[in-house]
């Protein structure tokens, strides 16, 4: 492998602040997008296309025709979070650069990095014997709505043998895995109104309603110092993993301490205390404050009391749950909860279902095997706290979704000093190179009859 060619055009990628949430990087998402295009013509894919919209396309593409062998989905995304805050990254977060055996820039691990293995991975001679497809978005981060619309116009764009998604870590270093559950997702703007304007907190302090009090009071309601989520149904469809799942996380290389000492460098943990903690990040839903606007956060003082408040939150959510009934049960929560004298209203961003992958198709064997002679150590079932809004829509279209990763927990992912370790890069690259090679040889038998 020609290392030194390959990290240059990795940091082409990387390069690329192809932040989706923000409307001022919509040109850089578009180059983004051309530059998985290019890639994809380099390979030798036809009908490579821009679909769905002009700033944020969906990158489709088909690999060379091998007729009779399977067709492998691949999907991922090429746009990233914001980079936010700055001053705590001790390189700019779009020159990416290398120190220590890692590669420091954001989209690293999340998802650039990943999507550049798997490409990468198809470059390496001789060519597998497997008939691609490709969709690479560039609005994972904030929802996928240009895929969704995209799936519902025109659901043959996922049928496949089997699918592959490479947007998450191994469990631990050596660990690879696979995941059987994502967590879903429902993000929205809770926003609480006082009064008409801010008013002289002299004036009226201590007779007219604040704000942000009600909103940091509904917020609390809505979560209580314990950790448990009281918006009534809520928890109704949750189940608990069974006594062999929880006994087999047991087995993984995780420990308490460690991940409090060494990843979330807090002074303590919090949440449900009865359940473990891998069964709160993994198995439990959550509710979690992302930021609060409004009134006075300059710089000095401003004696005001403020009129209006607004919280970004979201709640992940785990198998059974559903976006839309979630949506209708925080509506009506923050009704109930907020006192007669104040507005409060809910206006929801964006979302996505939690997805259940069954993990016995023969094709999770193959990566396994492929880990396992590259890496040393087969893949481990885990479940995923994060979520990709698509993985639902791919899994209902039938073929096997392969939900793996090849970043390490300590990447930061959506945070500052985002990281991915070289090493699992090339192994990464490698994994696949043989996980596409034995697919090659997935006999049309194990193929899911309806997709061929
Ligand atoms: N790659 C992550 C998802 C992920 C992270 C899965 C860690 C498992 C472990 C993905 O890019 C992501 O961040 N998704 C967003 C989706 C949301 C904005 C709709 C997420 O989980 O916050
Ligand atoms: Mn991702
Ligand atoms: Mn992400």
């Amino acid at each position: 492998m020609d290392q030194e060619r390959l990290l240059r055009e990795l940091t082409e990628f990387l390069r690329i602040p192809s932040v989706s949430t923000l409307p001022a990087h919509n040109q850089d998402c578009r180059a983004a997008a051309e530059w998985v295009a290019a890639e994809l013509r380099r390979l030798g894919c036809r009908d490579v296309e821009f679909l769905g919209s002009d700033t944020h396309p969906v990158v489709s593409g088909k690999g060379p025709d091998v007729p009779g062998a399977p067709t492998l989905l691949i999907y991922g995304h090429y746009d990233v979070q914001p980079p936010d805050p700055l001053n705590e990254w001790t390189r700019p977060p779009f020159e990416p650069a290398v120190s220590d055996g890692k590669i420091y820039a954001r989209g690293s691990a999340d998802d650039k990095g990943q999507v550049f293995c798997l490409l990468k991975a198809i470059a390496a001679s001789p060519r597998p014997p497997v008939n691609f497809r490709f969709l690479i978005e560039g609005e994972e981060e904030y929802g996928s709505k240009v895929l969704f619309d995209l799936l519902k116009r025109e659901p043959q764009r996922v049928r496949a043998d089997v699918a592959l998604v490479a947007d998450m870590s191994y469990v631990a270093p050596g660990w690879p895995a696979v995941y059987t559950t994502l967590r879903g997702l429902c993000y929205a703007e809770i926003t609480v109104r006082t009064s008409k304007t801010d008013l002289h907190s002299g004036e009226y302090g201590g007779a007219a309603p604040n704000a942000h009090e009600e909103l940091a009071r509904l917020l609390g309601r809505i979560k209580g110092a314990d950790g448990k989520i009281n918006i009534p149904g809520f928890y109704g469809p949750v189940k608990r993993p069974s006594k062999a799942e929880l006994a087999a996380w047991k087995k993984l290389p995780f420990n308490e301490k460690d991940f409090l000492q060494k990843r979330v460098q807090a002074k303590a943990l919090v949440g449900l205390k009865k359940y473990s903690v891998l069964e709160r990040l993994w198995a439990l839903p959550t509710f979690e404050i992302h930021g609060i606007l409004g009134g006075f956060t300059g710089e000095g003082a401003k004696t005001v009391i403020p009129a209006a408040a607004t919280a970004k939150v979201s709640m992940r959510l785990v198998p059974n749950q559903k976006l839309a009934e979630v949506e209708r049960q925080l509506a009506a929560a923050v009704k109930r909860f907020a006192p007669k004298h104040v507005t409060a209203s809910v206006r929801f961003l964006h979302g996505a279902d939690p997805a259940q992958i069954k993990v016995d198709h023969p094709a999770f064997q193959l990566l396994g095997r492929a880990f396992k002679e590259v890496t040393g150590r087969a893949t481990v079932p885990a479940r995923a706290g994060g979520s990709i809004p698509v993985v639902p829509a791919l899994a209902s279209a039938g073929a096997p979704v392969i939900l793996t990763g090849i970043g390490l927990p300590d990447d930061r992912l959506h945070a500052p000093n985002e990281k991915l370790d070289l090493k699992q890069l090339w192994d990464g690259i490698e994994v696949f190179r043989r996980f596409y090679e034995l697919v090659g040889s997935l006999e049309s038998g194990v193929r899911s009859r309806e997709n061929l």
